[in-house]
């Protein structure tokens, strides 16, 4: 049978830059972006993505579409060893753990998009007084908590975020089951230029807020007394996590993009897109903060607290706050969504083209996706769980949520990107990594040369000292 591949260029381009932009984009970079120089750490940041990550990026591409197989496999074909197959299983299996995570954030997403659109935090307007937007944000905080779980308010009933965790994985495998180009890369190709849109939108409806100029100058004036040595961590950090990059997603979607594509075309843009979300986020959601002088945050705390409490007080008619929150929840989701898809698909190939039953008969993607979905969910669901009051699913001081997140973004994410550098620069010849990159010489030959030499030489070296640096 025919190996899946995308099939069209836009639809490589979009699924790709899907799995970047997600979650991590929206809520983490704007907030540490402009707490860390603002413009300042746009340039430090890009420096790091085209220097470091987009190396990282080529060489998980050619690992992917060399082996034509799935990570575990392509890490084995990659230079012969079955050892070097146990690094990409982890990845995959890393990736499922963040998958179970990202499902229930995801899940949430679902339930303010209901929220939303029913009107919820239709605008009450008439008072953006201090005092009231402070109220506001502190009922929104309360809302948020006794729905994930932090009021006792559902012991006995079926918490919602449990139901919406299972239904946003279920949605995943279902898309996931048409298909790589007919399932991931169809719902790209409409959900990424509509987040475009979206992000446009909103960024465009904030320039007439009186916050406006303060929120823009907050992500982008240059401010360079803010940039430590701890900024450059977070700067490689952020940009492994937006970019995919170290949990066998992106050698995955490598393994489908079609051989007269230019990987280096491909990541190019795909880095240039995201940070370009990201920035537009930030626009959309700064705005609004320094409009009502509310302090800026990150993570859930800013997307299901203060947001809603300040989409209530947008000014110009109750309408503006049911349309923006609506849009803005509708967001958040896609972002999730395309992300979540190659977390999926990573372990999707993993299981179809290594797990045998009854002798060599391999299984179907229907039913590999019936097997994951039974054990990512029930990991999610302990992860929806791990965060209600009284919980035990605590390890080492950690919600099992947290200690998912911090392992696999602080350990696993930077041993895979080593290895994949490593596997291409040290253990396959030189010119299979050329004629991979260059598409058979079809493609300027000195860029990759200068890519290969970073993957070689610097990446390690430098991801290597971060890495060591951040655990201390
Ligand atoms: N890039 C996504 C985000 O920014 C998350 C993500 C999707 C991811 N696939 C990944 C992170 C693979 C690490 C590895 O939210």
């Amino acid at each position: 049978m025919a190996r899946n591949q995308f099939a069209s260029k836009f639809g490589t381009m979009a699924a790709i830059a899907g799995s970047a932009v997600g979650l991590g984009n929206i809520w983490r970079f704007p907030y540490v972006a402009g707490n860390n120089g603002g413009a300042a750490f746009l340039i430090i940041y890009t420096v790091i993505c085209l220097l470091i990550s987009v190396p990282v990026m080529l060489s998980e591409f050619v690992i992917g579409r060399k082996g034509q197989s799935n990570t575990y496999r392509s890490f084995i074909k990659a230079n012969g060893k079955k050892a070097w197959g146990i690094i990409g299983g982890v990845e995959i299996y890393a990736g499922l753990a963040i998958l179970a995570f990202y499902c229930v954030v995801a899940g949430w997403s679902l339930e303010y998009i209901f929220a939303a659109v029913t009107g919820e935090f239709a605008s009450i307007g008439g008072g953006d007084a201090a005092e009231l937007i402070n109220a506001r944000i502190a009922a929104m905080g309360q809302r948020f908590d006794i729905f994930v779980g932090q009021g006792g308010a559902h012991i006995l009933s079926i918490p919602r975020p449990v139901v919406w965790t299972i239904i946003f994985l279920g949605l995943n495998c279902v898309v996931l089951a048409f298909g790589v180009s007919k399932g991931i890369e169809r719902c790209s190709k409409f959900m990424i230029p509509a987040l475009f849109l979206i992000l446009l939108i909103l960024a465009i409806m904030s320039v007439r807020l009186d916050g406006f100029s303060e929120g823009a100058a907050f992500l982008l004036k240059p401010n360079w007394d803010a940039v430590t040595g701890q900024t450059i961590i977070f700067a490689l950090g952020q940009s492994f996590f937006s970019l995919s990059l170290g949990m066998g997603a992106m050698t995955t979607y490598g393994s489908y993009i079609q051989k007269d594509q230019s990987l280096v075309g491909v990541a190019f843009i795909v880095v240039l897109a995201t940070i370009l979300m990201a920035i537009l986020a930030g626009l959309a959601i700064f705005p609004a903060t320094f409009t009502f002088g509310v302090e800026v945050t990150s993570g859930p705390g800013l997307v299901f607290k203060t947001l809603p409490a300040l989409f209530a007080s947008l000014p110009g008619g109750p309408w503006v706050g049911v349309v923006v929150s609506s849009l803005f929840f509708i967001l958040l989701f896609f972002a999730a969504v395309t992300s979540s898809f190659s977390l999926l698909e990573a372990g999707t190939a993993y299981v179809t083209e290594e797990w045998t039953f009854g002798g060599r008969k391999q299984l179907s993607r229907p039913m590999a996706l019936t097997i994951l979905f039974v054990l990512v969910g029930a990991l999610a669901v302990l992860c929806a769980f791990s965060q209600m009051e009284g919980t035990s699913l605590v390890i080492m001081g950690d919600s099992l949520f947290d200690f998912i997140d911090k392992l696999t973004s602080n350990i696993i994410l930077p041993i895979g990107g080593i290895a994949a550098c490593i596997l291409v620069g040290w253990r396959m010849e030189d010119k299979i990594v050329f004629n991979e990159l260059t598409s058979e010489g079809q493609f300027n030959g000195a860029i990759v040369r200068f890519f290969m030499f970073l993957a070689k030489w610097v990446c390690p070296i430098v991801i290597f000292y971060m890495f060591i640096k951040g655990l201390i």
